[in-house]
């Protein structure tokens, strides 16, 4: 690695560990992902529970809960806990505003989320964070996980000349890039937004990498051409890169939280033709500075 990369490596890995009075966290990895225990979440939790998770979750960027039998209220009041609830877009045809089903029956050619992306990025305000309960794993009692990619370590590890070119441009993204190949549904106009590319999480005030192939179409500053071949650049940095991200294994009643600013994340469809069923909740978050 180049010594700007160590350094942004080192940075993170060498912090401080925190001491918590009423949770216990233990990191997935070095860099990104924590397993929270201690807390039962079909409960209220406490101001000093929820304090302590909003810091594990700023700290950490993905937060694990295993073992969480709740009910969908249980899962709304937690979400609630960290922002307005994001009604789901399109709406569903039936059931509550704010429950996605994230449901892949037997035998299904494509699953939602295969691929790089952070929920609602082409929204004008982005989403602060996704909660994710997953109560039924593929039959084969494994695959399935999803990869979470820590976007503070990807600008971080830029070079300075990189960064210098990134700081201040902006990025297009684009709701209809999502439907790739499927038709857009009646009535739904997906939305399109202009956010910067490098972006400052408005909790952490730390700069991070914002754009992600599912939906960001181009960089309206550079010609088409320069535009494609940035992007693709950028676009590679997380796979190219494994050291950015963390996988989680999902067992029946596990919940992950992820922050849509600083996290990509992508479900693995290695499961085919067995089925799996969720629920994910998104939390509205507010426009994103540069
Ligand atoms: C998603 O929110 O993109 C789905 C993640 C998953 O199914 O693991």
């Amino acid at each position: 690695m180049e010594q700007y990369e160590l350094d942004a490596v080192k940075a993170i890995t060498t912090r401080p560990a925190r001491d918590y009075r009423t949770l216990s966290v233990r990191g997935l990895t070095p860099v990104i992902g924590a397993e929270v225990s201690g807390l039962d979440l079909g409960t209220e939790l406490t101001e000093e529970q929820l304090a302590e998770l909003k810091t594990a979750f700023l700290d950490h960027q993905v937060l694990v809960f295993r073992d969480q039998v709740i009910t969908a209220e249980d899962h709304k009041r937690l979400a609630a806990s960290f922002g307005e609830l994001r009604p789901v877009n399109p709406p569903p045809e039936n059931g509550d505003p704010y429950i996605l089903e994230v449901a892949t029956s037997a035998e299904a050619a494509n699953v939602f989320g295969n691929g790089w992306h952070a929920d609602g990025t082409a929204d004008a305000e982005p989403s602060l964070g996704s909660m994710l309960h997953i109560t039924e794993i593929p039959e084969a009692g494994s695959g399935g996980d999803t990869l979470f990619a820590n976007m503070y370590l990807a600008y971080d590890m830029l070079s300075p000349a990189m960064k210098s070119l990134l700081d201040g441009l902006t990025a297009v993204h684009d709701g209809s890039l999502a439907f790739r190949g499927h038709p857009i549904p009646p009535n739904y106009t997906p939305p399109c937004s202009e956010h910067p590319l490098v972006v400052r999480h408005p909790e952490t005030d730390r700069k991070l990498l914002y754009v992600n192939p599912a939906y960001t179409s181009h960089i309206p500053q550079l010609s088409a051409d320069e535009s494609r071949a940035v992007l693709d650049l950028l676009f590679s940095f997380v796979p190219n890169r494994p050291m950015l991200a963390c996988r989680v294994r999902w067992e029946p009643n596990t919940l992950v939280f992820w922050d849509n600013r600083c996290v990509q994340h992508h479900a693995t469809y290695d499961y085919y033709p067995h089925s799996r069923y969720g629920q994910r909740i998104a939390i509205n978050g507010g426009p994103l500075k540069g």
